[in-house]
């Protein structure tokens, strides 16, 4: 059993499915989640939950390595093993990332490397692509840039509000991210020269398609 550390600044769905996995057979436990903001919905989530949820707000100590620096000690002291970002609006320097050596994951709301940054969603349907998705990755020092892990693709359609495709996309993330972690967790996951090495169970695929991709064209609406 596996202790992990969520890091989020927003509403946390995808922490409530991490937490949802956690409650049936799984192998990791979140013993903690931190926020650098005290309004985040994601704080409220873990307290229903009964986890530690601990406010570190990200300004007001003279430079980023301080608040990195609390970062980690609140994940140390938690006992915490690998580090889930979900929904976190902080880059992480090398300085936090060299005291977790390639045991922090993120999800981004695109289908990497496209449309790294903000608004991964809004990018794509800006861009016309038709098919859209969630990647979730190792997190290096860059944006959104480290080895990608495993993603997760829907269609876009040109109808779609920006609304109805980041609903879309999450609907895939909430099936991505625990299947991701129950693959650190087991063990099964790490950097090899630079690319994210899975050994896959059974059942198990680096790419989750909506059903919806595999509607049959020929057969109408
Ligand atoms: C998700 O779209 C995730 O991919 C991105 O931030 C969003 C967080 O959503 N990194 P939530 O707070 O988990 O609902």
């Amino acid at each position: 059993m596996i202790q992990v550390g969520v890091l989020l600044s927003g509403s946390g769905t995808n922490l409530q499915a991490l937490i949802d996995a956690c409650q049936g057979d799984f192998p990791a436990r979140i013993a903690v989640v931190i926020s650098n903001k005290e309004e985040a919905y994601g704080l409220e989530r873990a307290r229903a939950a009964g986890i530690p949820a601990i406010h570190v707000p990200h300004r007001g100590w003279g430079s980023r390595a301080a608040f990195e620096a609390k970062l980690s000690e609140t994940l140390g002291e938690h006992g915490v093993q690998w580090v889930a970002c979900a929904g976190f609006m902080r880059i992480l320097s090398p300085a936090f990332l060299d005291q977790w050596p390639w045991r922090v994951l993120n999800i981004h709301p695109a289908l990497l490397p496209s449309f790294p940054g903000m608004d991964g969603q809004g990018q794509a349907l800006a861009s016309g692509v038709r098919i859209a998705g969630a990647s979730v990755h190792f997190v290096d020092s860059g944006t959104d840039t480290g080895p990608i892990v495993a993603q997760a693709a829907t269609f876009v359609s040109p109808m779609d509000t920006r609304d109805d495709l980041v609903a879309r996309i999450l609907t895939m993330e909430h099936k991505l991210y625990p299947m991701c972690l129950r693959m650190a967790a087991e063990g099964r996951l790490q950097v090899k020269d630079g690319a994210a090495m899975v050994q896959l169970a059974h059942g198990e695929a680096l790419l989750l398609l909506d059903p919806a991709l595999l509607a049959d064209p020929t057969q109408g609406a």
